[in-house]
């Protein structure tokens, strides 16, 4: 099996990569697992070096649109499943409009047309998000977001990828691909360096004070927060994969499982794995830019249609910290975190 993954030298790209190499199999669609042979990462960044160095991946480095202009490159109409999360993330989409338009509405539906036009019909998993969901007073999110919730964004990276998700949803129909949407929550806690995700704080502030640093907290105690841990996250775009049509149900897309959280409960958190020094780290100034952005999103889902998947959410924040903690030992330096 071959398995084409955009954005793959990414967070999330790169542990799918990792987690499907591991398991080595994968069962398409409810289809018998096959073995995969190849996973061609393609991205504008070069891979991690563990992933470059496993003969089953390919790199193909470059910007998805010019890829996407190219002459058919021999990967795509190989791929039995197309995992889509090369994307410009929330922070970027508000500060630079034609690169959100590019990134995720030109490069989505490019990918979809070169899909149609292969005629290969492959499993496309696509990575949407709760930004989806935006709070406005005019419209107000309900309390809860449910499976059946329209979706009202307030920022261009939501929009962007809710019009991605319409034309998964219609490619799909017209039956030129076996679309899957997911929409992601808050992933945290995030490794490596900070990006430019107005939600990057709901990582950095846990992974930076481990480490012994300073970290910006930039919203108030009470700010709501839907998150996932990566694991977590990977669990649910594979079973997207997975799962048969009729598992699938709608083409509409699905929201994955989330922990409803606040910012001053991730923080206590935080204090009960690495205790006050770690809290003592944090920045409380706020941030009238990213507020802005966060505070338009949901905190509370109830995720039925995924629960029949199997998916669940992470047990509790405090969880989610020691699995950091165990999977990242050498980015922690605050002394005493067991
Ligand atoms: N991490 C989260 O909290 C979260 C939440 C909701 C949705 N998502 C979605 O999940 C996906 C993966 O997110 P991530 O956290 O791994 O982000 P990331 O920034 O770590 O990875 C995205 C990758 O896409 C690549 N990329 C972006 N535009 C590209 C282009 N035009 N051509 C080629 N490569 C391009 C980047 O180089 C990067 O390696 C994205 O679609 C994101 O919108 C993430």
């Amino acid at each position: 099996m071959h398995i084409v993954i955009t954005g793959g030298a990414g967070f999330l790209g790169a542990r799918l990569a990792r987690t499907l190499l591991a398991q080595g199999q994968l069962s398409l669609a409810g289809a018998a697992p096959r073995p995969i042979s190849r996973i061609t990462l393609v991205d504008r960044a070069a891979p991690p070096a563990d992933l470059a160095a496993d003969a089953r991946i390919a790199a193909v480095t470059g910007d998805l649109n010019d890829q996407l202009a190219a002459p058919h490159a021999a990967f795509w109409r190989e791929a039995d499943a197309i995992f889509h999360l090369a994307a410009a993330v929330s922070g970027e989409c508000e500060a630079d409009f034609d690169l959100g338009m590019r990134s995720n509405f030109a490069a989505t539906h490019a990918l979809l047309e070169r899909v149609r036009a292969l005629g290969t019909k492959p499993v496309l998993v696509f990575a949407s998000s709760l930004a989806v969901f935006g709070d406005s007073p005019e419209q107000p999110l309900p309390e809860v977001i449910v499976d059946q919730t329209l979706p009202t964004p307030q920022t261009s990276y939501g929009i962007q990828k809710f019009i991605g998700e319409q034309l998964v949803a219609d490619f799909t129909r017209k039956g030129f691909v076996r679309g899957r949407s997911v929409r992601l929550m808050t992933v945290s806690v995030r490794p490596g360096k900070p990006n430019g995700a107005a939600s990057g704080f709901f990582s950095g502030m846990v992974r930076e004070p481990l480490a012994g640093l300073p970290a910006a907290c930039p919203v108030p105690d009470s700010t709501p927060v839907a998150i996932a841990s990566p694991a977590r996250t990977i669990e649910g775009i594979v079973r997207a994969a997975e799962a048969t049509d009729a598992e699938w149900g709608p083409r509409t897309a699905l929201n994955l499982p989330s922990l409803a959280t606040t910012v001053g409960d991730m923080a206590a958190a935080l204090e009960r794995v690495a205790g006050k020094a770690a809290t003592a780290l944090l920045d409380r100034a706020p941030d009238a830019a990213i507020m802005r952005i966060v505070k338009t999103w949901p905190g509370r889902f109830e995720t039925a249609r995924a629960k029949a998947l199997g998916l669940t959410a992470d047990p509790s924040f405090e969880a989610v910290i020691r699995d950091y903690v165990r999977e990242n030992p050498d980015a922690v330096k605050l002394p005493g975190v067991a």
